[in-house]
């Protein structure tokens, strides 16, 4: 590796070289400088001149690491690829030498080519071993040494592990002194200069329009180290020749090589290092050791060379068990959610930003050899920005193609571009790069991509000056962030909004064009949980059916406790995830399934486990929600409720602007049922009448004997049953008349209609319902929604077009979409305008009107998830409402249950079993009560007829603590209040038939009920 120089005229130059040394060392003996600094000075003068004709570099002190410890040899010597080929070691002269070589081998001094001496003695090590000891007087001994020092050519590397950690530590010299070479050439080479402008402009105009010629330089670099080591080690010397980018980098070289710089030789001062690699290399059969050098050499190449570029692009080479688990996951939902394989027709997959090619790799792996070619020529691609990536990508992808099929045909997939250039859609204004790689990127922009898998970059912005990069803007993908991502965002710093790996995340959602399909993605995940990224998060759930996170986390600044190489799957800082998100139309959305390993997991634990979890469907997932603050987490059901709107102004929290329903009353509590209520019309006039003149009668004697007497002590109990209000009514003394207009319809349980005396001093609590269903207003133009209360029944909720009953444990209250004044005048809607105004501006749909609104809230209390979710605050306060992704869903149920619930005496009965008994008069009247049996398949209606036929899904509508046939048949009884000895009698006289046409009734409104509920949205689970 030394330069030739002749073996005369280099001892000739040496002897001269060595005089003169002895000249400074008498000259500094003289000046009595007999100490290390002295007598260093003179001998590194030696040393660097000696080097010069080898072509080695004398650096002083240079600091170098061996083993993680500081070394700071006296002098290092580089060679013209940079490379380190010796060092030098002076002592003081009182210092005893061998002692002092002893130290320094212990704190880690390479002893494979070093010369330790004191001005008396010099020591050279080569090979680990002492292998001369001259006196340094002699001029002839201490030349011997020199030249023994300078012919020093390590070893082959025997080990190819060896190697591939040597090079791995060699790169960034490699590389600078590349670079060196390339400066020169701008500088000097005319044909290099022209080819070189030629090729920067395409670049520019193909890649990024502000790319900087540092950056091309680079480009050069990765050609010649890389080309060198496909060529050599991969044994592929066709591979610049028919790799479609390779062949236009090399016209380039070949210009710097034609005049100053003469490739060959130059490289041939790389054979040491490269041989020792090729020779390891060929005794490799297994490809996937040498691909596992290649994408160390990626990996390292860029962090060792050009540490910042390695940032702003990713370089990151994705560990085996990451892309095993996403590549498997990938497979796993393909089959699961849409029947298909990784090689269905309609499956188009692509890795955006390929690095190695390594997904790519691992996919072809997973497909059957049969189905290969197809898949490989048409549906299977690429993309990668960086040359040598793309041209290791290019090698490893074709080479398992090559083991699958023993064919070895170039990836046609492979597209050298900038993947958020393609949204650009600046088609046919600008090839990519060469007309090939053109043909190769339109072909990918026509393919129906269902399919996106890799591992974006995802640093911050662009770091490197030299790149220049730092304003590249992708106006159409940044545009798009800004429609989604930023306009839901409620952060004020939006600018990592625009991280690539965000920019990524925007594209591929994109990039399936509105079809069903995966994208699975391993980044940075702080948008999991920063504040920042609210808009990423509900976006994600709204652009896909159901979105999986594995958690890897190594948070650095989250937790300073962990090391990002110790603790971090990727060795950096930054939180790291794994993400798959599936849209699939025909489903209803999901919760997100959250998993994270344990946060002091080392990297190998973490890769362990996802090496053991396989696929994501093994993974014991966390349902999060996303809450009102735009955050992703495991809800707390009263976290969600908080952020919903208040039903009514009474239910208003400090929180809140305003409700949605201005006004709402409990249900009327009359005090007096048995009085007040009746089946019977009728009979009710006659008893209030009856009521009235007891009452009446009561005031009369209270006026003449009460005054100032205890009204409590005073009434007499065995004639009226007397509440609080009726008693304040006494005291006022306010008489009771009777009027034929005070009797109402009232919704006394839910199916169950009573004749109520609606009068103010009968009724005692009317609450505002009179505001609701004023006396003088036609009955009937009103809808309320009527909501149980309390914590003993289960919530529930039932729309009525009359008055309702406060209801028994707990109440009720009444929610009405018109309020009117007491006279039935000035008639108001109850939904607020500003409830208008958030269903508006949130569903973006000015066509929402109050009417939807009213049905929307009667829809989203019917759907299970909800029901069950919030039991608790249901038992405790009205409920609040969500805004549920499909409000037109929800309208439309709660419209279409409001028809059903409100007219359900109109519809056909169900059809059920007529089971009369045989030598009886068929008869409908309930004698008593109806009894169902207790597998509820027979319902008695009296010993005449038995009904059978009853679905048992009727069962499943239930209204607190019953289902609705439950309450009807509950209700339609004939009982006997024990107090005041009335009798309740539901039968009718003029419609005897109707009880059991009744049953019928409620059995379809049941089964209807049910069938609309199981229709909602997400069903059962999350509002969707
Ligand atoms: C994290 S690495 C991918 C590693 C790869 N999965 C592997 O195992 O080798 C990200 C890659 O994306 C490339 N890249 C960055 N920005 C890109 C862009 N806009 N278009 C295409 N590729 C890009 C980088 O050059 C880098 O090689």
């Amino acid at each position: 590796m030394a330069k030739n120089v002749p073996a005369g005229k280099q001892s000739k130059q040496l002897s001269k070289l060595i005089e003169k040394y002895y000249a400074d060392l008498a000259e500094f003996e003289h000046q009595r400088v007999m100490f290390e600094m002295g007598t260093r000075h003179a001998f590194h003068r030696l040393m660097a001149d000696a080097g010069k004709p080898h072509g080695w570099t004398l650096i002083a002190e240079q600091e170098k690491k061996v083993n993680g410890k500081t070394i700071r040899p006296d002098g290092t010597f580089k060679d013209q690829m940079n490379l380190v080929r010796g060092y030098w070691e002076a002592k003081d002269t009182q210092d005893k030498l061998d002692a002092e070589i002893e130290k320094k081998r212990k704190a880690g001094y390479p002893l494979n080519n070093i010369i330790f001496e004191d001005t008396q003695t010099a020591v050279l090590f080569q090979h680990g071993a002492r292998v001369l000891s001259v006196e340094m007087k002699d001029p002839v001994k201490l030349a011997e040494l020199i030249i023994q020092f300078f012919r020093y050519v390590e070893p082959e590397i025997e080990e190819f592990e060896q190697a591939v950690d040597e090079f791995k530590e060699r790169v960034p010299d490699l590389a600078q002194g590349l670079a060196k070479k390339i400066d020169e050439a701008h500088r000097t080479n005319r044909d290099f200069k022209k080819a070189f402008a030629d090729f920067f402009e395409l670049c520019q105009s193909s890649l990024n329009p502000n790319l900087s010629q540092a950056a091309v330089d680079e480009m050069l670099i990765q050609h010649i180290l890389t080309e060198r080591l496909i060529r050599e080690i991969f044994d592929n010397p066709e591979f610049v020749r028919r790799n479609v980018i390779a062949a236009e980098v090399e016209k380039v070289m070949l210009a710097m090589t034609s005049q100053s710089f003469d490739r060959k030789t130059y490289l041939k001062e790389l054979d040491r290092f490269y041989v020792a690699i090729e020779h390891a290399a060929r005794t490799m059969t297994d490809f996937s050791d040498k691909q596992h050098f290649l994408n160390t050499v990626y990996e390292r190449f860029f962090q060792g060379y050009s540490v910042k570029l390695a940032d702003t692009m990713g370089i990151v080479y994705t560990p085996q068990e990451i892309v095993d688990f996403m590549c498997a996951s990938v497979a796993e939902v393909l089959e699961k959610e849409f029947g298909k394989k990784l090689w269905s027709d309609d499956v188009y997959i692509i890795d955006p930003c390929t690095g190695t090619g390594n997904f790519i790799v691992n996919l072809i792996r997973r497909i059957p050899k049969a189905k290969l070619e197809s898949v490989y020529k048409h549906r299977l691609f690429a993309n990668e920005i960086m040359l040598l990536p793309y041209y290791i990508a290019a090698l490893n992808i074709e080479h398992a193609y090559y083991e699958q099929t023993g064919k070895y045909e170039s990836f046609e997939g492979l597209c050298f571009v900038d993947t958020l250039d393609l949204a650009e859609n600046r088609q046919g204004e600008l090839g990519f790069m060469t007309a090939k790689n053109s043909e190769r990127v339109e072909r990918q922009k026509k393919s129906p991509i269902t399919v996106v898998i890799g591992n974006p970059p995802y640093n911050v912005g662009q770091a490197n000056e030299n790149d220049n990069n730092k304003n590249r803007r992708y106006p159409a993908v940044d545009e798009r962030i800004r429609q989604t991502f930023a306009r839901d965002s409620r952060a004020t710093l939006k600018n990592k909004l625009y991280d690539p790996y965000v920019r990524f995340f925007r594209w591929a959602c994109d990039r399936l064009e509105g079809r069903d399909g995966v994208v699975c993605f391993v980044t940075n995940n702080s948008f999991v949980d920063q504040n920042t990224f609210d808009g990423v998060r509900k976006h994600l759930l709204k652009e896909f059916t159901f979105v999986h996170h594995v958690d890897l986390h190594g948070n650095v600044r989250q937790n300073p406790k962990l090391s990002g190489t110790t603790h971090n799957v990727f060795g950096i800082q930054v939180g790291v995830g794994i993400t798959i998100a599936v849209r699939k139309r025909s489903s209803d959305s999901k919760p997100v399934k959250y998993y994270r390993v344990p946060e002091t997991w080392r990297k190998e634990e973490k890769l362990g486990w996802l090496r053991d979890a396989g696929f994501a469907s093994k993974v014991e997932w966390t349902e999060f929600g996303l809450d009102g603050g735009g955050n992703w987490r495991q809800l707390d059901a009263s976290d969600d409720y908080d952020g919903f709107a208040a039903l009514t102004l009474k239910s208003l929290r400090a929180e809140d602007t305003q409700p949605i329903f201005d006004q709402a009353s409990p249900g009327l509590n009359s005090g007096r049922d048995s009085f007040v209520y009746s089946f019977d019309r009728e009979e009710l006039g006659a008893r209030v009448i009856i009521f009235c003149d007891l009452y009446n009668a009561e005031l009369d004697r209270y006026r003449r004997h009460g005054r100032g007497q205890n009204v409590d002590d005073f009434v007499d109990y065995s004639k009226i049953k007397w509440s609080e209000g009726l008693k304040n009514n006494l005291k006022r003394g306010r008489e009771a008349s009777f009027g034929e207009d005070m009797i109402a319809h009232c919704t006394y349980r839910p199916f169950t209609v009573k004749s109520l005396y609606y009068d103010e001093t009968l009724v005692d609590r009317p609450g505002l319902l009179r505001h609701f269903w004023p006396a003088s207003n036609a009955m009937g133009e009103n809808r309320a929604l009527w909501l149980k209360m309390g914590g003993e029944w289960p919530f529930f909720s039932l729309v009525t077009a009359n008055l309702v009953d406060y209801l028994p444990q707990g109440g009720s209250q009444v929610i009405p979409f018109y309020v009117y004044d007491e006279d039935g005048t000035n008639r108001r809607e109850n939904i607020t305008d500003w409830a208008l105004k958030q269903f508006r501006e949130h569903y973006k749909d000015k066509k929402i009107d109050k009417w939807g609104i009213f049905y929307y809230v009667y829809g989203v209390l019917h759907h299970p998830g909800y029901r069950e979710k919030f039991a608790d605050n249901l038992k405790r306060e009205l409920p609040r409402i969500p805004f549920a992704p499909d409000f037109k869903a929800f309208s439309k149920a709660g419209k279409k249950l409001a028809a059903l619930h409100l007219d359900y005496e109109q519809l056909d009965p169900w059809e059920l079993d007529f089971n009369e008994s045989p030598g009886m008069p068929l008869s409908y009247h309930v004698d008593d009560k109806m009894r169902l049996s207790k597998d509820k398949l027979r319902l008695t209606v009296n010993p005449s007829l038995t009904l059978t036929g009853i679905p048992p899904e009727a069962f499943n509508y239930r209204l607190g603590n019953r289902s609705a046939l439950e309450w009807v048949i509950d209700q339609y009884q004939i009982s006997t209040d024990k107090r005041s000895g009335i009798t309740s009698e539901p039968n009718r006289e003029d419609d005897p038939e109707y009880i059991v046409r009744l049953v019928g009734q409620v059995i379809r409104v049941s089964m209807e009920t049910v069938k609309i509920v199981e229709s909602l949205p997400g069903y059962e689970g999350e509002l969707a």
